[in-house]
């Protein structure tokens, strides 16, 4: 008897974007493995070539490429490379995991509200690529974690989910980012999961999440 394997719609294709060690990497990717998140991690793209991300992504199967800035005149023509790669890999949702690099209107126009990012701070404070360490400078007694939809300005898209976290007595740059972590890991592939199931409509600065139980 010939069995009809189960229609099985081809999962939506993300890129990640990464700088650094990748830890929200690896939590997308484990969590696509766990059936958590219905997505492929299609293709991961790093502009250092030393990033964790990369060699994570190719111990799971990922394509991953370092893409040099330097090799490219302008930023535009960097950020040109980046959209071919995730043309070719028809790419639904670039995921910013930790990418320290502004992307300017050329990215942002051919990906509007489909490019997210996430941030260990609650945006409108402390943005920037030292969020942790200016929070406990400054003496808050609250942080958290935020994923926002990246436009054109940095750290400053509408926001999707929000997290808050209360600093310890004694809390240090170590424990925090520890703590934020565990945070991140947890929120990021709850909103790429959102995103992806149209469940993210955005008015103006503000996000509506249908069905959030
Ligand atoms: C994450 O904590 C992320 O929130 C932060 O970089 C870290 C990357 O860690 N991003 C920013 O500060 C963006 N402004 P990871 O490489 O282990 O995922």
């Amino acid at each position: 008897m010939t069995r009809l394997t189960p229609h099985q719609p081809a999962r939506p294709a993300i890129a990640v974007f990464c700088s650094g060690h990748g830890t929200n990497l690896q939590a997308i990717l484990d969590a696509t493995r766990a059936g958590r998140l219905r997505a492929c991690v299609a293709l991961v793209l790093s502009d250092r070539p030393d990033a964790g991300a990369l060699r994570r992504a190719r111990r799971a199967g990922v394509e991953a490429h370092y893409v040099d800035p330097r090799a490219s005149p302008t930023r535009a023509a960097f950020e040109r490379v980046l959209i071919r790669r995730c043309e070719a890999r028809q790419v639904r949702l670039v995921c910013l995991a930790g990418f320290m690099r502004m992307l300017s209107p050329v990215f942002v126009r051919r990906y509007r509200h489909r490019i997210v990012n996430i941030h260990p701070a609650l945006l409108p404070a402390f943005p920037g690529a030292h969020a942790i360490r200016d929070a406990l400078q400054w003496g808050v007694k609250v942080t958290g974690v935020t994923v926002h939809l990246v436009d054109e300005a940095m750290d400053h898209g509408p926001i999707i989910l929000q997290e808050a976290l209360a600093i310890r007595p004694g809390e240090t740059a170590t424990s925090l980012l520890a703590r934020l972590h565990t945070m991140e890991h947890r929120l990021y592939p709850q909103a790429i999961h959102l995103m992806l199931a149209g469940r993210v409509k955005v008015e103006g600065r503000t996000v509506r999440i249908a069905d959030r139980r």
